[in-house]
């Protein structure tokens, strides 16, 4: 695989929708310029494109509209008071879908607030049914929402017209759960499509296409047909034909649900490769925390149509605030309470017993020999019940399970020492 950088990849397909000069935090080079691959579930798509008439027979996949027409970027974008703009905005967003033959209408999205920086991944995460699909559709104008508002950089997606909404889905690229490739088409095919649809020459298709090839590991793949290819190839295609025509924006929903779990982290690092190199901001879907401790930045968690709880990962997994949250979180290795623990846990002191305690190591503090210092200054017996040690948003993230004497005075004297180093502690019960 190649290092190609946003520079070496020579062509700007397309001028950029969106306001320019707001500065990448993450000083990456952002190459903001156009893509559009387009959702193809059949009735949920708003096909409308301008540039319908040079749509190739499978190109439901994977559309791209070729008018010029610029939306006006100088909508009122405004943040609320306090609040720095983000990138992708959500304010207020609710989406109901009306009701089909005397059954009630759905309600798939209600009070919506999410920002998303530019340059950063934010991963929603959320049970089947929660509205995970319908709120990135709302990005690129897929959906319309039935109240609220949803800006991308400073343009108002939900106030525009399906012709204005042309230019801004070039800048926004997607990649799907079953990649969505065009059969008859070879990698090659696949990847020049949406630029050939716009009607770029020849040679900038192949100065375009050959790099990012190479970019996703695929070079010697580029006259193989998706029947050919292996899940995780199937998906480099789609994320190479998704970056063609340079967006600014990747939108992902489940794109590894259909991957084994070395292939699904594979994947992810070439996503979190691509954000680096080319600047982008990515909004992506997952059911599995796994993904979003490999890759995200921040994490919002839906359920039922609502965003429960939001925050930077490592904060989340350290502290999370709500039910469905945890649940989420239980089936990573570090939080889940041994069975032998957990069959034994009462909600009460038991005296004479233990108290069984979870402690969370961030950053710095997540190699200190706190335990040994714990036991010796505290003159305390600790068992540890379990534990790991990770990486979660670059830093080192470690959970510990606990047992110490469960009377009310230890317990508090070791609440002191772990506060007093920062730490976040939990008591998870008490056992004989
Ligand atoms: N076009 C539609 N018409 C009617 N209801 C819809 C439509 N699209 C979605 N819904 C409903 O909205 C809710 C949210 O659906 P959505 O597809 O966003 O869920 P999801 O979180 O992506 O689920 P999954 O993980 O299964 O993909 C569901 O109750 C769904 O049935
Ligand atoms: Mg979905």
């Amino acid at each position: 695989m190649s290092d190609a950088t946003p520079q070496a990849l020579p062509l700007q397909a397309f001028p950029s929708p969106f306001r320019r000069g707001q500065a990448n935090p993450r000083g990456a080079a952002g190459a903001p310029g156009a893509t559009g691959t387009r959702a193809p579930t059949g009735t949920r798509d708003a096909t409308g494109t301008a540039g319908g008439s040079r749509r190739p027979p499978e190109s439901a996949h994977a559309v791209v509209g070729v008018e010029a027409a610029r939306p006006d970027a100088d909508v009122d974008a405004a943040p609320a008071p306090g609040q720095a703009p983000g990138f992708i905005e959500f304010r207020q967003v609710r989406k109901t879908f009306a009701a089909r033959r005397g059954g009630a209408p759905v309600t798939a999205l209600e009070r919506i607030d999410l920002s998303v920086a530019r340059g950063e991944i934010v991963g929603v995460i959320g049970r089947s049914g929660a509205g995970k699909s319908t709120l990135i559709r709302l990005v690129n104008g897929l959906e319309k929402p039935s109240s609220g508002r949803i800006v991308v950089d400073g343009v108002e997606i939900s106030s525009l017209g399906e012709r204005q909404l042309g230019p801004v889905r070039r800048s926004i690229g997607m990649i799907f759960q079953h990649f969505n490739l065009l059969s008859s088409r070879s990698v090659y095919g696949n990847v020049a499509l949406p630029l050939e649809i716009a009607g770029v020459d020849k040679a900038a298709i192949r100065a375009r296409v050959e790099p990012l090839l190479e970019m996703v590991g695929l070079a010697d793949k580029r006259d193989r047909y998706p029947a050919e290819l292996s899940g995780g190839q199937k998906q480099r295609v789609g994320i190479a034909r998704a970056l063609a025509t340079k967006p600014s924006v990747l939108l992902s929903d489940e794109a590894t649900s259909a991957l084994d779990p070395e292939t699904t982290a594979s994947i992810l690092d070439l996503l979190a490769r691509i954000q680096r190199e080319f600047g982008l901001t990515i909004l992506l879907i997952t059911h599995e925390m796994s993904v979003i401790r490999r890759i995200a930045h921040r994490v919002a968690v839906i359920d039922g149509g609502r965003i429960v709880e939001q925050g930077r990962v490592a904060d989340v997994f350290a502290n999370p605030g709500h039910e469905v949250t945890r649940s989420f979180l239980d089936s990573e290795t570090g939080r889940r309470v041994p069975a032998f623990v957990a069959e034994r846990l009462q909600p009460d002191p038991i005296p004479g017993g233990r108290a069984v305690m979870r402690i969370v190591f961030r950053g710095e503090h997540a190699t200190d020999p706190v335990l040994s210092q714990l036991s010796r200054e505290l003159g305390l017996d600790l068992n540890i019940l379990s534990g790991s040690i990770e990486r979660i948003a670059g830093q080192p993230f470690g959970i510990l399970l606990v047992a110490l004497p469960g009377d009310a005075d230890t317990l508090a004297r070791a609440r002191t020492f772990l506060d007093a180093r920062r730490l976040h502690t939990e008591l998870i019960g008490h056992v004989a």
